[in-house]
């Protein structure tokens, strides 16, 4: 095989790319803040990061907010969480409008407050013909039910069982609009992928980062996308 055909499989720019935001806890903890601290200060690494893609060619970005087993965690740290996001949609995310975001939630939304939930809905309406950026944010989701609940439909729909395809799936996960994920971001030092976009990173390139979430940023974002640049993406093919 000739070396143009090889280096096609380098692909120069990652452009769906989907970020794990993980150590807000260990964030606090090492400062000696309060945990409440630790997800603020995320929120704060979310909008930078946003902006930072969007100077770096990003064309959509999906962050995981919120696991469908979050809610495991203590009422007043999963009750914080929610006031947070009420805060974010209220606040960071106009403000992210302006610079031309889109936002799309993925998951359930039947479990967050009613107002909440109102909002998203709202933010959704009010920022549908932005378009520099398509910001997914994840929030009470979770890979499996994203799979279950595709599935359930199939069923619902009435499909024979040879329809049951990929493409059938896929058409109906929680956004089928969303691409592939080329490049997958975790920060502080985990590696796992905790039931986040099961689907959608079948054929994901991989980056960690010891960087806890709250202190990810511009730096961080551009070191993750040139490790995409170098990787060689092969898709099972030669
Ligand atoms: C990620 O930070 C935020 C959520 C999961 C909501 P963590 O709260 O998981 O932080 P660590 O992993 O405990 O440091
Ligand atoms: C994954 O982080 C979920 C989010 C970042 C929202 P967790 O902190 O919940 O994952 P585990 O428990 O370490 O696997
Ligand atoms: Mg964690």
């Amino acid at each position: 095989m000739s070396d143009t055909v090889e280096n096609s499989h380098r692909e120069a720019q990652a452009r769906t790319v989907a970020i794990i935001m993980d150590g807000n806890g260990r964030w606090a903890s090492g400062k000696g803040l309060p945990l409440e601290a630790g997800h603020r200060e995320g929120t704060r690494a979310l909008r930078r990061t946003v902006e930072a893609a969007i100077d770096e060619g990003v064309r959509a970005l999906v962050v995981y907010a919120f696991s469908t087993e979050n809610w495991t965690r203590p009422a007043d740290e999963v009750s914080t969480l929610m006031v947070i996001l009420d805060e974010t949609i209220a606040g960071e995310l106009p403000d992210l409008a302006r610079q031309g975001v889109r936002t799309r939630f993925l998951g359930r939304r039947d479990r967050v407050p009613p107002h909440t939930r109102e909002s998203m809905d709202a933010l959704e309406l009010s920022t549908a013909e932005r378009a520099t950026l398509d910001l997914w944010i994840a929030f009470d989701y979770g890979g499996r039910a994203e799979i279950v609940d595709a599935a359930r439909s199939c069923v619902a729909d009435g499909l024979a069982p040879a329809d049951v395809d990929e493409a059938a799936i896929a058409a109906r996960l929680n956004a089928p609009e969303l691409p592939e994920i080329d490049l997958l971001i975790r920060t502080s030092g985990e590696f796992r992928i905790s039931n986040f976009m099961l689907w959608e990173t079948a054929y994901a390139e991989f980056v960690f980062t010891e960087t806890l979430w709250p202190d990810f940023d511009a730096d961080d974002l551009r070191a993750a996308l040139a490790a995409f640049s170098s990787r060689d993406r092969r898709f099972g093919g030669r």
